[in-house]
């Protein structure tokens, strides 16, 4: 069978990061990774922070965030003045489902593709307010007509009071027409938060087009920000309505402000992230795009070759984009969370390589990521070693 040739390699891109050399890092999706020269940058404010830390947040620190934001709303394709930077994408969702006013018998809408922990917070929003949560399956397969038909069908219109779709999902690396769906959802009077966890950095998005009530995204998974950076966009509607996690003493200020303070909180991640984008376009965006898309390619085909897997089989992520794959393991493996955790324990320890491994829908798959720091032999060693590992038990 002939497999995709990998994509050239970005001279010296590996040399920008600080990770352990002796493991393959296949799993950008999950952490990042930070370029040692955004680490730098972030250090440096560290250190400034440190020299003098009443006068970092007394003397202007507000006014660098709202700058930063500035910048970062720019580079998304979002109002500014509807952004706020929040830690990561799942503060960012709980900050929304706190902030809806949801009632006894009003409903939350999600997909079987959602990622855990956002489940767990609809979860306990609806307990906390009588609420009800309901998630629709959306076949791994489906095109994107089929996912938005599935989504309009699923709507309850007057009682689904958000529906929250994920850009790109986590455990199935699958890109959904969000634009689309919220299209369908705008046209039922239902609220959309869009789950763009691994967007940023990743596709070239402009979040305003997609047109969602709120969305979210990291830039410290593919935007090379440091970790504890993400923006929430909020339409104008609802901005007022939005409260954040923590009340502190922007609380009268409004949207964006008073979500951003949190108190006394490092936000040295926040005023680094710009450096992040810097490594970006000096790499060449649509270069690293094409790279990693392509790297996750080939190692979707070599491992899903080494495992038998009939090239057919192998889910397509749906764009040219998306640096992450699936590979189906062979059924019974890992179809548990503990029993996914144990075999990424067990790759890691005897194939030093870090991979996401996750059961969905009663199977077991394993995620790939690729990214300028990865090479095509990387995938190659995982191809070589992993049918052994899988039939040692
Ligand atoms: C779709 C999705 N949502 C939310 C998250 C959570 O991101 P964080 O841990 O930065 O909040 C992830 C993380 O991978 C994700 O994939």
């Amino acid at each position: 069978m002939t497999v995709p040739q990998p994509p050239e390699p970005i001279p010296g891109a590996r040399l920008l990061f600080s990770l352990d050399p002796s493991v393959s890092h296949l799993n950008h999706g999950s952490f990042g990774a930070v370029p040692i020269g955004v680490q730098r940058a972030q250090q440096r404010l560290r250190d400034e922070m440190e020299a003098n830390p009443l006068r970092f947040f007394t003397q202007g620190l507000v006014d660098r965030i709202t700058h930063t934001r500035r910048h970062l709303a720019a580079f998304l394709g979002a109002d500014p003045d509807g952004t706020a930077l929040v830690g990561n994408a799942t503060a960012g969702a709980a900050v929304v489902l706190q902030s809806l006013g949801l009632h006894p018998g009003d409903e939350v809408l999600t997909t079987d593709h959602g990622y855990g922990a956002v489940a767990f917070s609809v979860e306990r929003e609806c307990r906390r307010t009588g609420a009800v949560s309901r998630t629709l399956p959306v076949p791994l397969a489906a095109t994107d007509e089929e996912v938005v038909e599935i989504i309009r069908a699923g709507l309850r219109p007057g009682r689904t009071r958000l529906l929250i779709v994920d850009q790109i999902t986590s455990p199935t690396a699958r890109l959904f027409p969000t634009a689309a769906i919220v299209g369908v959802a705008r046209e039922h009077g239902v609220p959309v938060l869009v789950d763009a966890a691994h967007a940023p950095g990743m596709l070239p998005i402009t979040v305003a087009s997609i047109g969602a009530d709120f969305w979210v995204g990291n830039l410290h998974k593919w935007a090379y920000a440091p970790r504890g950076t993400a923006a929430l966009v909020v339409a104008e509607p609802w901005r007022e309505r939005i409260q954040p996690l923590v009340v502190s003493w922007e609380q009268d200020t409004g949207f964006p402000t008073r979500v951003e303070w949190q108190a006394t909180l490092d936000y040295t991640p926040w005023l680094a992230a710009p450096a992040g984008l810097f490594t970006l376009r000096s790499l060449g965006l649509d270069r690293v795009r094409a790279h990693n898309a392509a790297l996750a390619a080939y190692g979707q085909r070599v491992v899903g070759d080494a495992l038998g897997v009939p090239p057919a089989d192998l889910p397509a992520p749906g764009g040219p984009t998306v640096a992450m794959r699936l590979i189906p393991l062979p059924s019974g493996i890992a179809t548990t969370i503990d029993a996914a955790t144990a075999l990424r324990t067990r790759i890691a320890d005897q194939l030093a390589a870090e991979v996401s491994v996750s059961g969905w829908n009663g199977r077991g798959w394993l995620r790939l990521c690729g990214q300028v720091y990865n090479t095509p032999d990387e995938y190659d060693r995982l191809a070589a070693r992993l049918p052994a590992l899988l039939a040692r038990g």
